[in-house]
């Protein structure tokens, strides 16, 4: 049975041809997208039901929901199948009590299991949090600490990075994958899978209630824990229709890791609301691997990242000989500022424009976006949802005329707007400083037909291949260094990466500024924090320039990089 998109929310359909934007703005109303859900009738609502469930429910059962490969296991999943397991899944929590509310955090490589788990998790109404795997001891146990998880499901290669012992809330930890040796303590998935029962009563939930929650950086302090609750549902649906125009046959990609937010909601949310067959490639990148996938899978949509497309441009179109891509006909990307050439080259090679979308872990869904049959300016972000205002700002909430840089401001009331940061209400009121508007901290400006064009972060965080990275976070690390006396961490500009890490140290007596110091210092962050943390330059200074309050400034360290002038020094010691 196929879903009728048209007959649903008569508006959006007028726009999933963005050819009159205008006219969609105006016509826009979310409640056309909310009699999508049954919860438009009943009042209670499920996510995993939204996305796997409901297509059984209504006939599309045996339709293939996941084409999962990596270059050690190849293995297709229904929509039937995917909804036996996660209330297989669903079951064991239940068995050792987990209910509603309590979160339970995934840390593990894509594979068939991590996705079961996350519906699993989400049909007894408990919160999922996704950590990326390549984190490390801290980063692991700051975030099982702040989110107070109870339980965790992981695998035997990566448990010896969760400390047990430090987390006192952490009741359960369950294991997914042969384990080499017995553990102690320690639940084992594939055991408890064969004798649970796949008949679920599912937890049904309120529209605000909890759903996920992301880790997430910014430029002081620890990750934030951004909480996301089942409302999202409406934003990831509607975006999926408009700005990633899924249709019943589409064969989707997206290449982002659940551990960060587009892997989860444009990985999992977005395209199964939709119904449609989600294609995911555990391992590594590789040109050819990817290039492959495509062939094989006969992917139609694709959503990936600008250094993805930059390492893909870099390896050339020769290797393109060997792939045919022609099923391709919509191509995404998030994330990191799209270079107009990179747009240019898309389409000289694939034929395709690679339609740039903006937003954040924060919004919980695509916000500013070029849309399929929408004038594209490449080096553009696009425009705003209909549904979504955006505008810039000063610094003291002003509204600025087009073509003037300041705060990429949205209007508050979005669907899937973040609900709260876990426990820190301070961090989260930060945002909305302005009333009525989110303060997003990124910098852009709009031109005089509407598009917005991103300019840059307004804090010091760093966005290193698509993935933010805090400061903070890298210096703190750094400073349990032995040798290490001060510590300030920048972003460099990188023409693959958009920005590597870049760390200035000052070192403490006794301690030589040597190479393999160095080496040893990049192995240290690498080891503890996570790889995609860890600084690819460092450079020893004898002093760090620091305000009289001790605060390094990442300001001046930033000109010193850039060769550009330091601007006001007034504040600084010394
Ligand atoms: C940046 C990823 C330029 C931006 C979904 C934002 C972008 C941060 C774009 C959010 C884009 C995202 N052009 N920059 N199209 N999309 N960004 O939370 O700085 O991992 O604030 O969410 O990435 O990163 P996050």
């Amino acid at each position: 049975m196929e879903i009728n998109h048209s007959e649903i929310f008569p508006s959006i359909c007028s726009v999933s041809n963005m050819g009159d934007y205008e006219q969609a703005c105006e016509h826009f109303n979310w409640e056309d997208i909310e009699r999508h859900f049954t919860w438009y009738e009943t009042g209670k609502c499920n996510m995993a039901y939204e996305v796997i469930d409901r297509h059984v429910t209504e006939g599309r059962g045996e339709k293939v929901a996941l084409l999962y490969s990596d270059p050690l296991r190849e293995e297709t999943f229904t929509f039937r199948q995917l909804r036996d397991r996660s209330n297989q899944f669903g079951n064991v929590l239940r068995k050792y009590g987990l209910s509603k509310g309590d979160r339970v955090f995934i840390f593990m490589p894509r594979s068939p299991e991590l996705y079961i788990c996350l519906l699993g998790i989400l049909k007894i109404g408990a919160v999922v949090g996704p950590l990326f795997e390549a984190f490390m001891e801290t980063a692991v146990k700051e975030r099982l600490i702040d989110s107070g998880a109870v339980a965790l499901i992981t695998t035997s290669s990566l448990l010896g990075r969760v400390t047990r012992s430090e987390l006192p809330d952490l009741k359960h930890v369950f294991l997914v994958g042969d384990t080499v040796e017995q553990q102690d303590s320690v639940i084992h998935y594939h055991d408890e899978m064969a004798s649970a029962s796949s008949d679920l009563e599912l937890e049904w939930l309120d529209r605000d209630d909890g759903l996920i929650m992301h880790y997430t950086s910014g430029s002081t302090g620890k990750p934030k824990g951004v909480y996301h609750v089942q409302n999202a549902m409406i934003q990831q649906y509607y975006s999926a229709q408009i700005v990633l125009d899924l249709r019943e046959d589409d064969i989707y990609w997206c290449t982002a890791d659940p551990g960060w937010v587009t892997g989860t909601a444009y990985g999992i949310f977005a395209p199964w609301l939709s119904g449609v067959t989600n294609v995911v490639r555990g391992g590594r990148f590789s040109p050819q691997d990817w290039y492959a996938t495509i062939d094989k899978y006969k992917v139609t949509v694709w959503y990936s990242a600008p250094t993805a497309y930059r390492m893909l441009m870099g390896a050339g179109e020769e290797i393109l000989t060997n792939y045919k891509l022609s099923s391709l006909r919509h191509v995404l990307s998030v994330g990191e500022p799209l270079n107009p050439e990179v747009v240019r080259w898309g389409y000289k090679v694939y034929g395709q424009r690679i339609h740039d979308t903006w937003w954040m872990t924060e919004t919980g869904a695509q916000m500013i976006c070029n849309y399929p049959g929408m004038p594209i300016k490449p080096g553009s972000m696009g425009r705003p949802l209909p549904g979504i205002e955006a505008t810039i700002k000063d610094d003291k909430g002003n509204t600025l005329p087009p073509y003037t840089m300041g705060n990429l401001a949205i209007k508050v009331g979005w669907p899937a707007m973040m609900n709260r940061i876990w426990n820190n209400k301070a961090k989260y009121e930060e945002y909305f400083r302005v009333p009525g508007w989110y303060i997003s901290g990124d910098s852009a400006y709009m031109d005089d037909e509407g598009y917005f064009w991103f300019q840059g972060r307004v804090d010091d965080v760093i966005n290193s291949s698509g993935e933010r990275i805090g400061p903070f976070e890298v210096e703190s690390k750094l400073l349990e260094h032995p040798a290490i006396l001060e510590a300030g961490v920048i972003g460099k500009p990188d023409v693959i990466r958009g920005e590597i890490i870049k760390a200035f140290i000052s070192l403490r007596e006794g301690y030589e500024a040597t190479p393999e110091l160095k080496e040893e210092i990049v192995r240290f962050v690498k080891e503890g924090l996570s790889a995609h943390a860890a600084p690819r330059e460092i450079e020893f200074k004898e002093k760090l320039p620091k305000t009289r309050s001790g605060k390094i400034m990442r300001r001046v360290l930033k000109a010193w990089e850039l060769d550009l002038p330091t601007g006001d020094l007034s504040t600084i010691d010394d």
